[in-house]
């Protein structure tokens, strides 16, 4: 296994991983949506915060990505694929632009947010922890001061893993979702 830096010749297994790993019945017929919300700003604008874990044949299993900084994010975003994403879904559109609310205050302490996925048979093995740090230790370099994601709070199992690399709870959202932060 290698913890390397994301290529464009990854682009379609990432986006394909995305999708395999997405929660809720809403993503699993859904791809281009799956990828419009979690996955193709990223490897478009971000590229140089997208890690791969890969495996022998250096084909990805797992990747984390993130937004350096959230007010760039969401004007891009919503300049790029706001469109997209209310021709998909009228309900995450509506999503979306609450988020553009919602996260402008807390992004002021964390400016990035991340999304981490990983096949399940690389699970377990240290690689999401590997991924996680290859990330905090880039944007420590770039002097990028904390980092925030979302969480399902019936994912117990991310939850437990954010809590052992050192992320904190800071709010839920209706029971739902969980927004966990860290300082860099
Ligand atoms: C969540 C995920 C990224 C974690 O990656 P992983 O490779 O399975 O985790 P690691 O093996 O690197 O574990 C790192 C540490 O977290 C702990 N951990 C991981 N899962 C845990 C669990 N379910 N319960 C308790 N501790 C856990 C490990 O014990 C390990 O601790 P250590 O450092 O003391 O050894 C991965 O399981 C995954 O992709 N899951 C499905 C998609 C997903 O839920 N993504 C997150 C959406 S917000």
């Amino acid at each position: 296994m290698q913890i390397r830096k994301y290529k464009d010749s990854d682009f379609e297994k990432v986006r394909q991983i995305c999708f395999e790993t997405a929660r809720g019945k809403q993503f699993q017929t859904n791809k281009e949506l799956v990828c419009t919300l979690f996955c193709d700003y990223y490897l478009t604008y971000e590229k140089d915060n997208c890690f791969i874990i890969s495996a022998e044949n250096d084909e990805a299993v797992g990747y984390v990505f993130c937004a350096e900084n959230f007010d760039d994010y969401i004007n891009k975003y919503f300049e790029v694929y706001f469109s997209k994403v209310k021709s998909l879904s009228k309900k995450e559109a509506f999503i979306k632009r609450c988020e553009k609310i919602f996260y402008r205050k807390i992004a002021k302490t964390y400016p990035a947010h991340l999304h981490i996925d990983i096949l399940e048979e690389y699970r377990g093995k240290g690689n999401g922890k590997g991924l996680i740090r290859k990330l905090l230790d880039s944007l420590k370099s770039k002097v990028v001061k904390g980092i925030y994601l979302t969480v399902d709070t019936q994912n117990q199992k991310a939850i437990k893993f954010y809590y052992k690399l050192g992320f904190k709870k800071l709010r839920s959202i209706f029971g739902k979702a969980l927004i966990m932060c860290k300082k860099i």
